[in-house]
């Protein structure tokens, strides 16, 4: 499992993203709603709970509790997430329990676990979007407050429920990187009659497909032939689904000289980088672009360079710091946060991520402090 360490930013980092802030409306209703169904044995299923952050219990102001479950715990976004909320955790004094919930059921029981400790409210990433309304109900029965993080709650009708929520402004990152992608196949003269896009995706999340569309569309707007991207849709959002899905698409298409890559998240961009890879498919022939905070930054620092060129680096400060903040707020005060707020994105590559992360405060995603 992929470790990082991180520092405490205090207040300096809002500021310096103050900039990419953005606050939207909400309800807009997601294109492809479905329900996933639950994922026996899929890793992270065990519930996971941390010890409260040392030194800390003496001092709650009000004996706070917040509790921060996450789909995917063996995923390095929602590591750093726990990460930021830990920083939360200590400069208010709060009791932070972290745990995973990898499908429907186990989320219900993690809402169990939190009740009984006395959590006061948490934020969560939930397996299954559908589950919105029995996560509420459930949260209910302990008068916990909720705030969603990632993967918008969807209600019985299809709508996204009026939950508060903080999530990626996902079409637009997902346009910077249709962008950066024909930018840097411009920049290589490669012929698009000679070039393929390979879009590893997962329609049924909405926050999913806006990127993909989002690439898709930027791409085909700048005139890359709407013709030759081809979607393939993993099954789960981790590598191994990812080199599955990308492989079905390089077997029907073996002819194609070079290959543009994009996905939900760097490691969906991974999983296909290793499959032309093994293909005999690299740097010369591959640009890849994730959208991530980590994974891909440890690939941008290997020595050589394979064809993930780059990654639109979004904000687990945020998404860590800021939701567990505004809940802590929430439930000290009463101050109830805004129902949709949107994190944006910075696109990295080997030539600036340096630079990307000290601008945004996160030295230690790549190991350079
Ligand atoms: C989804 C993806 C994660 C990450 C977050 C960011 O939950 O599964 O990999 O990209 O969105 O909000």
């Amino acid at each position: 499992m992929l470790r990082t360490k991180w520092v405490h930013l205090g207040g300096v980092f809002p500021a310096l993203i103050a900039g990419v802030l953005l606050f939207c409306g909400c309800g807009e209703a997601p294109q492809t709603p479905q329900d996933k169904g639950t994922k026996p044995g899929q890793a992270g299923a065990t519930p996971v709970v941390a010890k409260p952050v040392p030194g800390e219990q003496g001092k709650q102001p009000a004996g706070i509790r917040i509790g921060f479950v996450v789909k995917q715990p063996e995923e390095l976004w929602f590591q750093n997430e726990w990460k930021f909320a830990r920083v939360a955790a200590e400069k208010y004094g709060f009791e932070l329990l972290t745990l995973g919930a990898s499908d429907g059921e186990r989320v219900l029981n993690v809402i169990d676990t939190l009740g009984t400790k006395g959590a006061q409210g948490f934020v969560i990433c939930t397996p299954e979007t559908r589950m919105g309304p029995a996560i509420m109900a459930r949260a209910q029965k302990y008068a916990m407050k909720v705030i969603a993080v990632d993967d918008q709650f969807v209600g019985a009708d299809g709508k996204f429920m009026q939950v508060p929520y903080m999530g990626l402004s996902a079409r637009e990152i997902g346009r910077n990187v249709g962008k950066a992608l024909w930018a840097e196949m411009r920049r290589r003269q490669w012929p698009p009659a000679e070039t393929a896009a390979c879009v590893v995706t997962h329609d049924e999340l909405n926050t999913v497909k806006e990127r993909t569309d989002g690439a898709a569309e930027a791409l085909v707007e700048a005139g890359f032939p709407a013709e030759r991207i081809f979607r393939s849709n993993e099954r789960e959002m981790i590598l191994p689904s990812a080199h599955e899905a990308a492989s079905i698409v390089l077997t029907q298409h073996n002819d194609v000289k070079y290959w543009l890559v994009f996905s939900v998240n760097d490691e969906g961009v991974l999983g296909a980088v290793r499959a032309l890879g093994e293909r005999g498919l690299g740097a010369d022939r591959t640009i890849g672009i994730g959208i991530g905070a980590g994974t891909g930054l440890l690939e941008l620092k290997k020595e050589t360079p394979s064809g993930f060129f780059g990654t639109v680096m979004i904000s687990p400060y945020r998404h860590g710091y800021e939701t567990t903040e505004m809940l802590y707020k929430w439930i000290k005060d009463g101050v109830a946060p805004p129902l949709d707020t949107r994190t944006a994105g910075v696109l990295a590559t080997r030539e600036n991520y340096k630079q990307v992360i000290k601008d945004l405060g996160l030295e230690d995603v790549a190991g350079d402090k």
